[in-house]
């Protein structure tokens, strides 16, 4: 069992036996291209944490893992969560693809063995985020959308280049390009989603 993990020092062997059983569990339990995309989001999410000083092995494991009940239908995720007390908003039931975040934290404890707080939270949020994201979760949200498989998102280039220059505008950024096309392509979008955008778009104003 994973326990809340200590940063590792200079010198320090890094214990990686838990990051090689998450991924061979996601393997068999993802499609091919969901568990090519979680291994390119913890090698993304570990360069982050190089650059924002956060516990490398924390961020492996958190973008490993962080789609775990990705390959649950939104019909099972509703039940599931109804069966687990996680307690789901409305905007949530009407954008029912945000539901894996949130209905993965529960999977990676009860399933992985993953009690450390803060790799829970960077799965909770890693689809809507929130104001004032502590660094591990920022770099999981940020990840998620930068790692070297994506190739659909309008700016790319641009934002990956940002996130290893400026995590909070690059946030902000994510933020908005997903916004503007859910608008445009009629998605519904959570609250959740505009309180994450007026947060960072207030901070990197206002800096
Ligand atoms: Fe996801
Ligand atoms: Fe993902």
């Amino acid at each position: 069992m994973a326990s809340d993990k200590k940063a590792k020092k200079n010198g320090d062997k890094p214990d990686i036996s838990e990051i090689y059983e998450y991924r061979k569990k996601l393997k068999k339990i993802l499609k091919p291209d969901r568990y090519e995309h979680s291994l390119s989001v913890s090698f993304t999410c570990v360069c982050l944490a190089m650059r924002y000083g956060v516990d490398l092995y924390k961020a492996e494991a958190a973008g490993l893992v962080h789609d775990c009940a990705k390959q649950f239908s939104d019909e099972e995720l509703i039940k599931l969560c109804k069966k687990e007390k996680v307690e789901l908003t409305d905007d949530m039931l009407k954008a029912p693809q945000v539901i894996h975040s949130v209905f993965g934290a529960v999977y990676a404890r009860k399933e992985f063995g993953i009690d450390d707080r803060d790799i829970l939270s960077a799965i909770y949020y890693h689809t809507l985020g929130r104001p004032n994201m502590s660094l591990l979760e920022a770099i999981v949200f940020t990840a998620d959308y930068i790692e070297a498989r994506r190739y659909k998102a309008s700016r790319l280039t641009e934002i990956r280049k940002l996130a290893f220059e400026d995590l909070d505008r690059a946030v902000y950024e994510i933020n908005h390009d997903t916004i503007t096309y859910l608008e445009e392509s009629g998605g519904f979008i959570c609250k959740d989603s505009y309180d994450t955008y007026r947060y960072y778009k207030e901070l990197i104003e206002t800096r």
